[in-house]
């Protein structure tokens, strides 16, 4: 068996997903994008970790994440594994290559699976990738699926704003969930919805769904790792909650490095070699 794989006994499996929806305990996922920070993550009791293409966003800082490749989050993916051997890793297929052909998705799936490690891909999308969904699980590639504000799509959907407000597009997102519950997901990230349209989803599916600004009826909850510790001093929105403020701390320990070494007060004698 390869060592890559996750084979602690205790760790959070593909089968969990179903469990805690069952037994309607929650399911905390995170996203992480390198080594340090998996570390941390994995002396948590963090079900699951997201290697998100939101990289492209808080790790490069590109606009949007439709700049993304498959060799950029192959190359994340390997990283937080490593750091995080016993964490269900979930990968996201970025823009353009769940896109083309079934042959070419599957091809981009199977070489992120066996080059990084993780348990599973994530997909953006609805209907229109019920047929990629179907030939990746009956690859034996489990399949996280995420509806409702799909930020690769920003360009077609004119923005980030909540989606799923109108009654016409609410009954397309939950026929959407349907339909790639049936082509065989195991569980459904719903970002940025109204909490009403997301508790319905979550309470029609037999999957748990993974919510980020989607109320608190969901399965699970999902949240950026650089949001959730206060990483990006503008960004703001309202389904973000801040549990620290490392941008400060960071700023203020940079700033006072900086002080030390232009006082000469850094390096000390502790500091220093005889
Ligand atoms: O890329 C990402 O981080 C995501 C989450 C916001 C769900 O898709």
């Amino acid at each position: 068996m390869s060592t890559m794989t996750n084979t602690r006994s205790k760790a959070f499996t593909i089968n969990d997903f179903k469990t805690r929806k069952h037994s309607k305990t929650p399911i905390s996922m995170i996203t992480c994008y390198d080594y340090a920070f998996a570390r941390i993550v994995d002396e948590t009791d963090i079900d699951v970790i997201l290697v998100g293409d939101s990289l492209g966003n808080v790790v490069a800082g590109y606009e949007t994440t439709i700049p993304v490749t498959v060799d950029q989050m192959i190359y994340h993916a390997e990283i937080v594994r490593r750091g995080a051997p016993s964490k269900f890793v979930v990968i996201d297929m970025p823009f353009m290559s769940y896109h083309v052909s079934v042959e070419d998705s599957l091809r981009n799936a199977g070489d992120m699976m066996k080059k990084t490690g993780v348990n599973a891909v994530k997909l953006e999308g609805g209907r229109e990738f019920k047929s990629v969904v179907e030939a990746l699980t009956a690859a034996s590639i489990p399949v996280m699926g995420h509806l409702g504000l799909t930020p690769q799509s920003v360009h077609k959907l004119g923005g980030y704003s909540v989606q799923g407000r109108e009654e016409e597009k609410r009954k397309r997102l939950i026929e959407d969930a349907l339909i790639l519950q049936d082509a065989g997901i195991f569980s459904l990230v719903l970002e940025k919805v109204p909490a009403s349209l997301a508790q319905e989803i979550s309470e029609k599916l037999a999957i748990p769904t993974i919510g980020i600004g989607a109320g608190n009826g969901c399965d699970g909850q999902v949240l950026v790792i650089n949001d959730l510790l206060g990483l990006d001093q503008g960004f703001h929105p309202k389904f973000v909650k801040k549990y620290a403020d490392l941008f400060t701390v960071a700023k203020e320990a940079i700033s006072t490095y900086d002080r030390e070494v232009k006082e000469r007060s850094f390096p000390s004698k502790e500091h220093s070699y005889e």
